[in-house]
């Protein structure tokens, strides 16, 4: 590098420009399998008047970021194309209107994207504080499989103390946000899962666990709950789960559907949906208006932010990599192998 560029660069410091200009984000070359993320340099996203910057140290993979990166998945209007739906890290910079931090606060929560970046931006009322003494990799592991969680089963599925409740993917990342949270309602649970992941699944509180690889769930949830059946569904799960589920659902039963991992067609018959008024719901997170995830990201700490700190709850991390190996990271979680959360390390 030659003439006035060399000097600016000289006099300032390459490190203080690219922060300024560019970061290093993981992008995703030609949409396909994990071989296609890179790591390459991107604009530093600036904050709005309402936003902070954060220097992000950890991020953590979603089902969500596989189905962008295969391109099925766009990230809603407005929103950075890079993956991401969650950090941890640093407040580096804030907007003009920003009153609730300061530069050098430690923050997690939930984004639209942008999460597998060096910096994000988030809307300040999207940011919780982080927990004192807590690594920036636990808290990479709560907003979205904790929101996700208590909107399906506060906000969607209306969960009441007493009633019981059945969670498909039992080990999944919203899987074992749940069965915390349904606890502290108050509920029964039963989950499915393969039997290799009951133990963390009865450990985080859960009641009874179904290995739904061994046949049917239907006759074992009948068999627990002594032919009651249940009052709500957490399913991710679909397909030929639906048949069973409208027959386990108890009259006024609610069955919030996440989304569709094992197929979206189903053949079930809607009598009972009708003679048993039943409620079938289906939700997302990502889409909702940043006024509806604000108020439930205020809801969720009134609920269960004392508890966090406490460890009453705690986020299931399951791996942590290093953000360089993001690609084995991907095909560790879309090979089933995962409980709980997998997350990227972005700075030590
Ligand atoms: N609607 C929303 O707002 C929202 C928000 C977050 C996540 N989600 C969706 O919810 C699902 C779970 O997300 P997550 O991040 O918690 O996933 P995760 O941590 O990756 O866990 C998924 C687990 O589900 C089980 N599973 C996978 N395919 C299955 C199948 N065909 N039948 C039965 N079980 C299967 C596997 O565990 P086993 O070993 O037990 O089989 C797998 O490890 C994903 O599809 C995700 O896209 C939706």
């Amino acid at each position: 590098m030659t003439g006035p560029w060399y000097v600016f660069y000289s006099c300032v410091g390459v490190n203080f420009v690219t922060t300024l200009f560019t970061m290093l984000a993981i992008q995703v070359k030609d949409y396909g399998n994990a071989d296609q993320l890179y790591l390459a340099p991107f604009p530093t996203p600036a904050p709005e008047p309402w936003e902070i910057r954060v220097q992000v140290h950890a991020t953590a993979l979603n089902r969500a970021d596989i189905l962008q990166r295969e391109g099925h998945y766009p990230p809603p209007e407005g929103a950075s194309p890079i993956l991401g739906l969650e950090i941890a890290g640093v407040v580096e910079a804030v907007g003009s209107e920003v009153t609730r931090w300061e530069i050098g606060d430690a923050v997690f929560g939930l984004l639209p994207g942008g999460g597998y970046a060096e910096y994000a931006v988030m809307h300040e009322d999207m940011a919780m504080p982080l927990p004192e003494g807590w690594e920036f990799t636990k808290a990479a592991a709560v907003p979205e499989v904790f929101l996700t969680a208590f909107q399906a089963l506060r906000w969607v599925g209306n969960l009441r103390k007493d009633e019981t409740v059945l969670l498909h993917a039992g080990a999944s990342g919203v899987g074992t946000a749940a069965i915390q949270l349904a606890k502290k309602m108050g509920a029964t649970v039963l989950v499915t899962a393969s039997s290799g992941k009951h133990a963390l699944c009865l450990d985080l509180g859960a009641d009874h666990a179904i290995d739904y690889r061994k046949g049917p769930f239907l006759e074992k949830v009948e068999e627990l709950t002594e032919g009651k059946g249940v009052n709500l569904i957490v399913d991710p799960v679909g397909g030929d789960y639906f048949d069973q589920n409208i027959k386990v659902l108890q009259r006024d039963g609610r069955l919030v559907m996440l989304a569709v991992m094992a197929g979206g067609k189903t053949s079930a018959s809607i009598g009972p949906i009708v003679f048993k008024r039943l409620q079938i719901l289906g939700t997302t997170l990502r889409s909702r208006t940043p006024d509806y995830q604000i108020r439930l990201t205020r809801e969720f700490v009134a609920f269960a932010y004392d508890d966090l700190v406490s460890q009453a709850i705690c986020p299931v991390v399951d791996e942590v990599y290093h953000w360089h190996d993001v690609a084995k990271a991907h095909r560790y979680m879309e090979a089933n192998l995962s409980a709980g959360k997998v997350i990227l390390q972005i700075k030590e």
